[in-house]
């Protein structure tokens, strides 16, 4: 029996969820099919309650849909929960639909891929809008020594600072006050990297072997990753990592086995720069 999966998104052309979960299912034997639909905007529903009421078993949920499947679902993870958004949906057994969020757990087991510590780091992120709030409970649970929220709005720094207290220490900050500090980690959460833009930021900030992580991924270093580079970040990596990361915890929520993620990073990478020659 096939199970069916799909992606729902919009836009959804340059997904890259069937061609994971397709490397994943050859991997593990799993006996899945998975697809992908663009949702037209404020459809999401419909869309979804067809998808499961047609035997559909699973769903991943990209831009903009991820606020509505965090509605859509009947249950949720406590780290969706906290998150505010989902980008997993689940069947279960009893019929429900459950919703998860494998952002954060998916950038978190990247940086242990990479063999990134992050207990007793001081750990900066950039941005506060939606992406980072999905990183930050399984970043939370890591230990970090200090954790640094900053963003060009502060009093969204603030929000988020105040919304994840219970969880540890946060320190809201505008970029200009990061002016004299240092950090062993910086996450660039801003979406500013769409455009090719970089928050203003001080030229000493990386402390000696720090990391720099992009949740963005290009076939290119993203605008972040060049200025790490020339400020002397020691390591380096985008979301690539991530995306496929995200992507091993959905499938071990639905098939309850985790695959493989180095093979199908290597795959895609090298797609990407097959791309960039061409
Ligand atoms: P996402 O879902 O990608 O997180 P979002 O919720 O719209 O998208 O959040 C975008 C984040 O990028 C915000 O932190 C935003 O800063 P503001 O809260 O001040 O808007 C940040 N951002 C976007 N463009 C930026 C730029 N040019 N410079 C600095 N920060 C930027």
């Amino acid at each position: 029996m096939t199970d069916t999966y799909a992606v729902f998104g919009n836009p959804i052309n340059h997904s890259k969820s069937p061609y994971i979960h397709r490397h994943f299912a050859e991997q593990t034997g799993e006996p899945i099919a998975y697809t992908k639909q663009q949702v037209p905007e404020g459809e999401f529903e419909p869309a979804a309650e067809t998808f499961f009421a047609q035997g559909g078993k699973g769903l991943n949920v990209t831009v903009p849909f991820k606020l509505d499947a965090y509605r859509y679902a009947a249950r949720l993870t406590p780290r969706a929960r906290r998150a505010g958004a989902v980008n997993t949906l689940a069947l279960e057994p009893d019929g429900t639909v459950l919703g998860d969020n494998t952002d954060g757990i998916g950038m978190v087991n990247d940086m242990h891929n990479l063999g990134w510590e992050l207990a007793g780091k001081r750990v900066l992120i950039l941005g506060a809008g939606g992406a980072v709030r999905g990183i930050l409970p399984p970043l939370m649970e890591q230990k970090p020594a200090s954790l640094t929220i900053a963003n060009r709005t502060l009093h969204k720094a603030e929000q988020l600072a105040k919304g994840f207290a219970d969880l540890g220490a946060i320190t809201p900050a505008g970029f200009e006050s990061l002016e004299g500090q240092q950090f062993d980690l910086v996450i660039n959460g801003t979406s500013a990297s769409l455009g090719g833009d970089l928050p203003p930021l001080p030229e000493s900030l990386l402390a000696p072997g720090a990391c720099c992580y992009d949740l963005m991924y290009g076939a290119e270093p993203t605008v972040f990753l060049q200025w790490a580079e020339a400020h002397g970040a020691e390591k380096r990596a985008d979301g690539l990592g991530m995306l496929v990361g995200q992507a091993a915890e959905s499938f071990y929520l639905w098939r309850q086995i985790r695959p493989e993620v180095i093979p199908v990073i290597t795959e895609l990478r090298r797609k990407l720069s097959a791309k960039k020659g061409a």
